[in-house]
């Protein structure tokens, strides 16, 4: 999907589909959305949907339906065991990566709770390019331990590598040498979320495969994020330039033993699953598939997502729809950083990052700085973004903080959800914002779960900041939402 450019010289994204079901958003005044975040203790996530006017927290299970899949899914066809709808979506999945079995769960941590409590054991290592929050859960619920081998530019904020994502080819091959017989599986994440939805580039998966191959130890793919990373390869990847998506999403197929998905953003729908060629693991997922999903032929999905995904999938194969997320994240990224706000470059997938680290850097790791700017954005437009930094980490075992190597606010664009005119207001807010960032302080919990603490935790502001921040937005905007 091209820009598209105006007569005036600006180049815009403009939209390549049209809106044919709205939901009212409502835009609480400023005031009343301080009451809404004191009432959620300062965690987004523990806001009503009623009160957020754009929520960029995720693109998981919120993206745009198309009419395709709406249709599809009035005919899904319904039935405990060996539903038709399953057998089509199974289809799909083996013609696009050429594996021989599908195993349906009913969302992404399904698929990493089933290989997690088969293949880890206490004492192992899973080398991976980098985390993902419910991945390493598991993994290390089961005894397991993350290695993460990105090289350390990769954790710049701010660069020009086009592959963020890529795993040290170098590194894997250290800690295969010296590990391996600790090591069930390495994974590669597509589209790396954490580090600001990254890809990983074809040769940097062939060098993989190819140094797990010889060790045989198979190569899992998260491609939850698959449809970014799958654009940024036509896009900027040499290797790319002359294959269709059809062809390189065959060629992943190819480079790897397991690839697990979320369908909530894979798919554009709700759900997962697991793809492997015929083996011995097939037959020990299945059963615990069974036992944890569902029947293995819906797996704790709903017939109706599971048609909603063959569709998905399918529309994922096409530039002109999986350009639209990362062609608005560029547009915001760009604009955010002409106004001098520091964000994650270059643009990604998933969403627009902003680097808390240099937004707010009075606020010290241990207040939580990237949750503190999630707070003020709230305030300052009713967005609702993800903190991705220590809060989104557990402790360590001795109870102190685990501080994240990035401390990250990201604004998910949920695919053709938002207009761009949206997109501008949230860029004006942050710009707002980042003038009087000098009014944010930091956060502190209140009451803090041992696990996935950021979902359910209770924080509190460590002075009135809060309160400061309504006064100044009321003497900037005057009685404007
Ligand atoms: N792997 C990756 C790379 C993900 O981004 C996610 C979810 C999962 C696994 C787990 O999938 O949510 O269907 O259970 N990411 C969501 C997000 C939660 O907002 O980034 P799930």
């Amino acid at each position: 999907m091209k820009d598209i450019r105006f007569y005036s010289g600006e180049n815009i994204p403009l939209e390549r589909h049209k809106v044919r079901i709205v939901q009212k958003l409502y835009l609480l005044p400023v005031e009343e959305r301080l009451k809404k975040l004191q009432e959620a203790k300062s965690n987004l996530y523990l806001l009503h949907n009623k009160d957020i006017f754009l929520d960029m927290l995720t693109d998981s299970g919120v993206n745009a339906l198309s009419d395709n899949q709406l249709a599809a899914m009035m005919n899904a066809d319904d039935a405990y065991a060996g539903s038709e709808s399953f057998y089509e979506l199974e289809d799909k999945v083996k013609e696009l990566f050429g594996m021989d079995h599908f195993l349906p769960a009913h969302q992404g941590r399904g698929c990493e709770k089933v290989l997690a409590d088969l293949l880890v054991k206490p004492g192992n290592i899973i080398p991976m390019n980098y985390h993902f929050t419910t991945t390493k859960s598991h993994i290390v619920r089961c005894g397991g331990e993350v290695v993460e081998l990105l090289p350390p530019e990769a954790l710049e904020c701010e660069s020009d590598l086009k592959f963020k994502g890529n795993i040290d080819i170098d590194l894997l091959k250290d800690v295969l040498a010296k590990d391996h017989q600790r090591i069930p599986y390495v994974r590669l994440e597509a589209g790396t979320n954490l580090i600001g939805g990254q890809p990983f580039s074809l040769d940097n998966l062939k060098q993989t495969s190819a140094v797990c191959r010889s060790y045989k130890i198979p190569l899992v793919l998260d491609a939850s994020l698959l449809q970014d990373n799958l654009y940024f390869m036509k896009k900027e990847d040499p290797d790319c330039k002359d294959l269709t998506l059809r062809q390189i999403t065959k060629k992943i197929g190819d480079l790897s033993d397991i690839i697990y998905f979320s369908a909530r953003k894979l798919g554009f729908a709700r759900g997962g699953g697991i793809v492997l060629r015929e083996g011995p693991l097939v037959v020990p997922l299945k059963e615990l598939i069974v036992l944890n999903e569902g029947f293995h032929t819906y797996g704790g999905m709903s017939v109706k997502d599971i048609a909603a995904i063959t569709v998905g999938l399918d529309e994922t194969m096409d530039m002109e729809i999986i350009s639209q997320g990362p062609s608005f994240i560029k547009y915001m990224v760009d604009e955010l950083a002409k106004r001098g706000v520091p964000v994650v470059t270059p643009p990604g997938g998933l969403g627009c990052h902003l680097n808390a680290l240099e937004f707010v850097p009075n606020i010290p790791q241990e207040q939580y700085p990237a949750a503190a700017l999630s707070a003020a954005v709230y305030l300052a437009g009713g967005i609702r973004g993800m903190e991705r930094g220590t809060l989104s980490e557990d402790r360590n075992p001795d109870g102190t903080e685990r501080l994240a190597s990035m401390e990250l606010l990201r604004c998910a664009i949920p695919r053709r959800v938002f207009t761009l005119s949206q997109v501008k207001f949230a860029i004006d807010r942050i710009h707002w914002l980042w003038e009087n960032r000098d009014l944010i302080e930091g956060l502190q919990f209140t009451l803090e779960p041992k696990i996935l603490r950021f979902f359910v935790g209770e924080l509190e502001p460590v002075s009135d900041w809060q309160e400061k921040i309504v006064r100044r937005f009321q003497q900037d905007f005057g009685d404007s939402l």
